[in-house]
């Protein structure tokens, strides 16, 4: 197949990228859009933030513009966040206790509920895990009402679409040996194990000039707790065949993973990305030429 979205849609996987709202209105940007990706993540339209700017006053308008293009397109879409220690409005940010876990309640079942059957996965919860090597749980006002805040997100997801996958989200969870990839793998195994409603975990894969070696045994073994796994922030550093070569390896990783079922990039060209103008990271130059990266995914998305 000749764009992303069809080619990995060839082994039941789908193609993604993050979309601001702000570039909708961008001819180039929204171009590509619609003929290469089939799943969209808004990179930061439904964060708590933008979705609740004052306490239980809920706000939908640019949110609702990128689901609205992805589902006129056919495309399905990814929710990016209902729950992270960042990107909290002022409201909450100062909040603890009891009252910030009824908020934190409040705020998953109506935003869940408001996009009922439009969102094919949550990321209920982002970036809930350490850095370092301590392998536990990021501080935070969050963590701070109880260890149990995360399974408690995950049950009121649940309860308020029950139609969407639930996914735990994080960054630097690649590499196998790290402390914080095993807090993740423990949390999800004990999950599993009690029957708290977790269906996948997101990967984000901000990455540098490598690759971890062992990502797809990072993949297989949270597949093998009974999950799905997506690849949902994809960025790679470096330029050229490199680059490309990164993308290809990352690609045949999810690939030899049964449950890798997607990939999203994000951001679809390198002045679009977070990471810009120090980095370009993405498949697409800044005029929306395909880069040499773009080529390795394709064609590895056509070689299986
Ligand atoms: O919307 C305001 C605008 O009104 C204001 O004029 C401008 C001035 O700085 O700021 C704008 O908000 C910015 C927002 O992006 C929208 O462009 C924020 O300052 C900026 O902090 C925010 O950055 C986002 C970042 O998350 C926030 O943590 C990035 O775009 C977004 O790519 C990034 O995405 C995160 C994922 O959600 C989670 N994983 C890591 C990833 C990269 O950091």
């Amino acid at each position: 197949a000749s764009t992303l979205g069809a080619s990995a849609a060839q082994t039941g996987r789908y193609f993604g990228a993050a979309v601001a709202a702000h570039r909708l209105g961008d001819a180039t940007y929204t171009g590509i859009l619609n003929r290469e990706f089939d799943m969209v993540t808004a990179e930061n339209e439904m964060k708590m933030d933008a979705t609740e700017p004052n306490r239980n006053q809920f706000s939908y308008g640019n949110a609702d513009r990128i689901v609205n293009h992805a589902r006129s397109q056919g495309k399905r879409v990814r929710g990016h966040t209902l729950a992270w220690h960042s990107q909290q409005p002022g409201w909450m940010r100062g909040m603890e206790g009891s009252a910030l876990r009824s908020a934190l309640v409040n705020h998953i079942s109506k935003v869940a509920a408001y996009y009922r059957g439009k969102i094919y996965t949550w990321d209920v919860v982002n970036e809930a895990f350490a850095d370092g090597g301590s392998g536990g749980r990021r501080d935070s006002n969050l963590q701070r009402t109880g260890n149990d805040w995360i399974e408690v997100a995950f049950r009121t997801a649940r309860a308020a679409d029950p139609g969407a996958k639930l996914c735990y989200n994080d960054y630097s969870i690649e590499d196998w040996s790290a402390a914080k990839t095993q807090g993740v793998y423990r949390m999800v195994r004990d999950f599993k194990s009690r029957g708290v409603p977790i269906d996948c975990v997101g990967l984000q894969a901000h990455f540098g000039t490598g690759i971890p070696g062992s990502f797809q045994t990072t993949l297989q073994n949270f597949a093998s707790l009974g999950v799905d796994v997506q690849i949902t922030e994809l960025d790679i550093a470096g330029s050229g065949a490199q680059q490309a070569d990164n993308y290809r390896r990352v690609t045949q990783a999810c690939l030899a993973v049964a449950r890798c079922n997607g990939i999203t990039t994000w951001g679809i060209r390198d002045t679009d990305s977070w990471r810009y103008p120090g980095v370009s990271p993405l498949l697409f130059d800044g005029a929306g030429n395909k880069k040499p990266a773009y080529t390795a995914v394709l064609n590895a998305l056509n070689a299986r």
